[in-house]
C-alpha cells in the first residue's frame, strides 16, 4: 500500500519549473519537438492549446511554424513562475505576438480553466498529462482518475473533428539513453557550464518522476492501454510513434466530426 499522505509534488514550485526550461536544448527533446510539430495540422486563424506548457517550447514552435498566423495559443501550467518565461517568450517571437499568445496557472489534475465546450481547434502537450494525479484517502492509493479525466476535459475543450497531439513517456523510460544522446548537445551548447548544471538538474527530477511512477502517482503506461483511455475518452483516428530516444509515445487522435 502507498503511503497514507501524499508526498511533495515539485512540479507547482519554481526550482523544478525553471530546471526544465532547459530541457529543449537537449537533442532528443529536439527530436520530440521536431516530431510533434510535423504532426499537426495547424490551419491560419485556429486557436491551440498548450497544456502542461513549461516554458512554452511547443507554443513558440506552433506560432513560428504557423509565422503568427494562429489566433492564439494559450499556454496552460501548474507551476506559476513560467508566466515569466512566457513574458519573455512574447517578447522574442517573431511576428510580434501581442496578446494572442498567454499563459494560464491551472493544475489539470482538477479539470481544464475553460468553461466553454468546443473552444478549441487543437490541443497539444509535451510530456506533460502523465502528471495528472488522483489519490484516494479511502484505499491509501493513487489512482488514474485524474489522467481519464483529463483526456475527457480536452476532448470537451476540443472542437468536433479537432486535433490532440502529446507526448508521454513509456513504461520505465531509462533516463541513460535520453542523457546518452544528449551529450552531443554538450559539445554544441552556447555556455556547456550551463547545459550541465541544467541537465543534472532534469536528472535529478526524473529520479523522482520514476519512483512517483512505480508507486502509481505518476502514469508512464503502455501504449496499448493510452489507446485504450483515449477511445473512452471519445477520440477516434488514433495513431501513435516513438520518439525522445525511443523514450516516449506521440500520440495523435481527434475528436469526433
Ligand atoms: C516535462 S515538463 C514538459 C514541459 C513542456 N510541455 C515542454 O514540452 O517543454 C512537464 C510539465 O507538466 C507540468 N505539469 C505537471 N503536472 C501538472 C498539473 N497537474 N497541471 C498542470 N501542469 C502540470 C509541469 O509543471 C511541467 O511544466
Amino acid at each position: 500500500m502507498s503511503a497514507t499522505v501524499p508526498a511533495v509534488n515539485y512540479w507547482p514550485q519554481n526550482s523544478c519549473a525553471k530546471a526544465f526550461w532547459g530541457q529543449h536544448e537537449l537533442p532528443p527533446y529536439q527530436q520530440l519537438l521536431q516530431d510533434t510539430i510535423s504532426w499537426l495540422d495547424l490551419q491560419p486563424g485556429q486557436r491551440w492549446l498548450d497544456l502542461g506548457c513549461g516554458g512554452g517550447q511547443l507554443t513558440r514552435a506552433l506560432w513560428q511554424t504557423t509565422e503568427g498566423g494562429l489566433e492564439e495559443i494559450v499556454g496552460s501550467d501548474c507551476a506559476a513562475a513560467n508566466a515569466y518565461a512566457f513574458e519573455k517568450l512574447r517578447s522574442r517571437v517573431e511576428p510580434w505576438s501581442g496578446d494572442r499568445i498567454r499563459f494560464v496557472v491551472s493544475d489539470f489534475s482538477t479539470g481544464l480553466p475553460f468553461a466553454e465546450d468546443d473552444c478549441f481547434d487543437g490541443v497539444v502537450s509535451g510530456l506533460a498529462i502523465q502528471y495528472a494525479e488522483s489519490y484516494s484517502p479511502e484505499t491509501g492509493r493513487w489512482t488514474t482518475n485524474a489522467y481519464d479525466a483529463v483526456l475527457k476535459e480536452v476532448c470537451r475543450v476540443l472542437r468536433p473533428g479537432g486535433q490532440f497531439a502529446f507526448s508521454v513517456n513509456i513504461p520505465e523510460p531509462s533516463w541513460l539513453k535520453v542523457a546518452a544522446l544528449s551529450v552531443f548537445g554538450f559539445f554544441g551548447a552556447r555556455s556547456p557550464g550551463r547545459y550541465l548544471h541544467k541537465a543534472y538538474a532534469m536528472w535529478r527530477y526524473g529520479g523522482w518522476l520514476k519512483t512517483q511512477a512505480r508507486k502509481g502517482r505518476f502514469h508512464y503506461l503502455p501504449r496499448p492501454l493510452v489507446v485504450k483511455k483515449l477511445q473512452a475518452a471519445g477520440f477516434v483516428q488514433i495513431e501513435r510513434r516513438r520518439s525522445f530516444a525511443g523514450q516516449a509515445y506521440l500520440f495523435r487522435c481527434r475528436k469526433p466530426e
